[in-house]
């Protein structure tokens, strides 16, 4: 047989997704799961969006143009006018997904062996993405114990090399929570400039901050026009994972113009799902003022349940839909994996994402997991208490 790619072999399957025949095994014996493993919002899609797909008459499905048709990006940049971001229409490139904006990013500036600084836990697929870029990923651990905040600017300095080339952040950060404040985006827009390095923000739950903070776009530090690069979305802002609509950002016209290389060779990204994109821009602030609140409801309430368990810890997230739990148990993979096949409370169970697949340090993130709270209230406190019972059967075994 001829042989695959060492690529490939490399290629990382998704910590989320492995454990799925685990959870339909569970399914086909009768036990309803739970699933907090998953970042799919259940709130519904702005019905401006909708339909304005549904209302639209065209005939001939064509290409649209590579980097998106020029009313949405236009209407992208006047979006982000209005957050007091300067940006546009030919800084932005429209792309499928957020993902394709991460992995332009890194085709576009990064080099096979080349290094990439992430702080972790990070977004699982960055492992992927980099691995098909052929690019090391350089870890750098923030601690549960200060919420997951940036670790010291010193650490990330020890960790540059001439094969260096960008430092990654996700903010609000998933699987963290954490929101970076101004003086932390100030502290790596500083160090990026003194290594003349790139820094990308991976920004697609901007929407998302609680408690009246408000989010800081690497956009906004004012000198870092040449090395900043944010990726974005429409999939969890609008509730249209399914749209896959994102795009690349950047005011450094050399990354537009090679990303743009990438994007010919894929000619352009999806017509409709951008007509829904720019239609849903018309949505309402009333419409994100009542997810908000929603998701802090929500958020507190697990926060609240999680930490009347005995030996869990909590990070209380600043934004995004996620937050990660300690557990007083050794292996959460073997635990989360117990849940699916070996255990029931009343013909139900969890399931949810062993954290150690959002680090890159062997060995980090054993204990943790990360929970999504995208399903309403009733079902997260059932759902935790659910956690509880099986905590104590899991340790008495
Ligand atoms: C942090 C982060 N970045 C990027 C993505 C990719 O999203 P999409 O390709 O749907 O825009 C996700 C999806 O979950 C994410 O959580």
């Amino acid at each position: 047989m001829p042989s695959i790619s060492n690529k490939g072999t490399q290629m990382p399957a998704s910590p989320i997704r492995k454990l799925v025949p685990f959870a339909e095994a569970a399914k086909k014996r009768g036990v309803h799961v739970i699933h907090l493993n998953i970042g799919q919002p259940d709130i519904k899609t702005p019905k401006v969006a909708l339909d304005a797909v549904r209302n639209h008459n065209i005939e001939v499905l064509e290409y649209s143009m590579t980097q998106g048709s020029e009313e949405y990006r236009t209407k992208i940049a006047a979006y982000y006018a209005k957050r007091d971001i300067d940006v546009a229409a030919d800084e932005i490139i429209v792309t499928t997904g957020g993902s394709e904006a991460l992995s332009f990013a890194m085709g576009t500036i990064m080099d096979n062996d080349d290094e990439i600084i992430i702080p972790e836990p990070f977004y699982a697929n960055y492992n992927g993405f980099a691995t098909a870029a052929g690019v090391k990923v350089k870890p750098i651990a923030s601690s549960i114990e200060n919420n997951f905040a940036l670790p010291p600017i010193s650490k990330f300095e020890e960790l540059i090399t001439p094969k260096t080339k960008a430092i990654l952040i996700c903010n609000p950060g998933n699987p963290t929570g954490y929101l970076y404040s101004k003086e932390e985006i100030r502290q790596l827009a500083d160090l990026v400039k003194k290594h003349n390095l790139f820094l990308v923000a991976d920004e697609v739950y901007r929407e998302f901050t609680y408690d009246g903070r408000k989010h800081y776009s690497i956009l906004q530090e004012k000198g870092l026009e040449e090395h900043a690069i944010v990726v974005d979305s429409v999939s969890k802002r609008y509730s249209m994972c399914g749209a896959r609509i994102g795009c690349l950002i950047s005011k450094n016209k050399e990354v537009i113009g090679t990303a743009m290389k990438f994007a010919q060779a894929r000619l352009s990204p999806p017509t409709f799902a951008q007509i829904a994109s720019e239609a849903a821009l018309d949505t309402p602030q009333s419409y994100f003022d009542d997810v908000i609140k929603e998701y802090v409801s929500r958020r507190d309430l697990l926060i609240t349940e999680l930490n009347k368990l005995p030996g869990v810890k909590v990070a209380v997230p600043q934004g995004a839909f996620y937050c990660v739990a300690e557990l007083p148990i050794e292996d959460a993979d073997h635990f989360a994996q117990w849940l699916l096949e070996s255990f029931e409370l009343n013909g139900n169970t969890v399931m949810v994402a062993p954290a150690a697949g959002f680090y890159a340090s062997p060995g980090l993130g054993k204990n943790q997991i990360r929970i999504a709270y995208v399903l309403e209230k009733e079902q997260l406190v059932k759902a935790v208490q659910i956690l509880g019972k099986a905590l104590t059967e899991y340790k008495n075994k």
